[in-house]
């Protein structure tokens, strides 16, 4: 009887498991023909996956990557993956801001057209420190994000309609910014989180910064995803988190799937500024939708990043 009442729960749990798991697909069959897509970070996780799938759409996917080694062998898997010949890679640390300035300076000679910027790189909770002197995750998530993004929103605009995603994490509700501490580094979680609240600010202030350009603006969240996040940790922590990642987590291109949806969703056009989930807008906690909040970020980025 114990045996039978063991097998039961077990199955229980495992069907709960699942259903927790089950995401919803883009369903929206766009295609990108003609269109230039730029991810940072696509040389894994779900940048990987959704240049996969924006690349069969037909579009010409850029990944921006800073190791050359590791980005040649993605381009290698996403164009036989893809079966598209139309993939490339361009140098890009974004943990150094010289780096993204000479990277936005060759993208804009080398490249006509940018329809669609997926700000997708980002280091987890880690406690380090870019070559800036900034706390690694607010540097590499946000700053490193915020200065690509304005230098390129002049190709953004010529070829409006045009779209920037960025990915966030729900994790963001957790922590609030510390205008006298932008560069909190103590809790390796927390910075995490208040860069993914910063993702979230900078999308809202872009949509108003650049509202009536046709370039509309996306926070994804993207689910926790079985990504390689976790190579930045001890052993013992990796073997740890595989089994979670294994029980609760979903497969990278599931979530993919809401970057390829506010790619190419003229429903998901309608709410730029928006916080999209599972395929669909979702809302933000009163806290991550304070207009002012985002407009002193974005001044206070301007001048960390020396655009003013
Ligand atoms: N995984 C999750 O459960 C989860 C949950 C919520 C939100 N997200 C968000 O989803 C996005 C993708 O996450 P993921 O899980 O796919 O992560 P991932 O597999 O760890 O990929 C992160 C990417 O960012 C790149 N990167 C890190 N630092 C960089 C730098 N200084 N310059 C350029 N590229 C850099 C990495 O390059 P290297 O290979 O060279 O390290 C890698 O390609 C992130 O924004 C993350 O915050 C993830």
């Amino acid at each position: 009887m114990y045996l039978l009442y063991t097998i039961i729960a077990s199955l229980v749990s495992f069907f709960i498991l699942k259903c927790m798991k089950k995401r919803r697909y883009c369903t929206d069959l766009k295609r990108l023909d003609g269109k230039t897509v730029l991810i940072t970070g696509g040389n894994s996780g779900v940048g990987k996956e959704a240049a996969v799938a924006l690349a069969m759409r037909g579009a010409r996917v850029i990944i921006a990557c800073r190791d050359p080694d590791r980005a040649e062998k993605a381009v290698r898997e996403i164009k036989s993956r893809s079966h598209s010949l139309n993939v490339l890679h361009m140098e890009l640390d974004l943990a150094n801001l010289r780096s993204v300035r000479e990277f936005c300076k060759s993208f804009l000679q080398r490249e006509k057209r940018l329809d669609v910027l997926v700000n997708n790189a980002a280091m987890p909770s880690v406690l380090d420190w870019t070559d800036d002197g900034f706390s690694m995750c607010f540097g590499v998530n946000h700053l490193g994000h915020f200065l690509l993004t304005n230098l390129l929103l002049s190709r953004l605009k010529e070829c409006a309609p045009s779209r920037v995603l960025t990915l966030t994490c729900s994790t963001y509700k957790y922590q609030k910014l510390d205008f006298q501490d932008l560069n909190y580094n103590l809790l390796p979680f927390f910075t995490y989180c208040r860069s993914k609240l910063a993702n979230i600010y900078f999308s809202q202030e872009l949509a108003r910064f650049a509202e009536g350009k046709d370039v509309t603006t996306y926070a994804v969240h993207p689910g926790f995803v079985q990504s390689d996040w976790t190579c930045h940790y001890s052993f013992l922590f990796r073997m740890l988190t595989q089994v979670i990642m294994w029980m609760f987590f979903v497969p990278c291109e599931v979530g993919a799937q809401t970057v390829v949806y506010c790619a190419v969703s003229d429903e998901a056009a309608k709410h730029s500024g928006g916080y999209f989930v599972d395929c669909r807008p979702s809302t933000l906690r009163p806290f991550a939708r304070d207009a002012g909040v985002a407009k002193k970020l974005w001044e206070a980025s301007e001048r960390l990043v020396k655009l003013v």
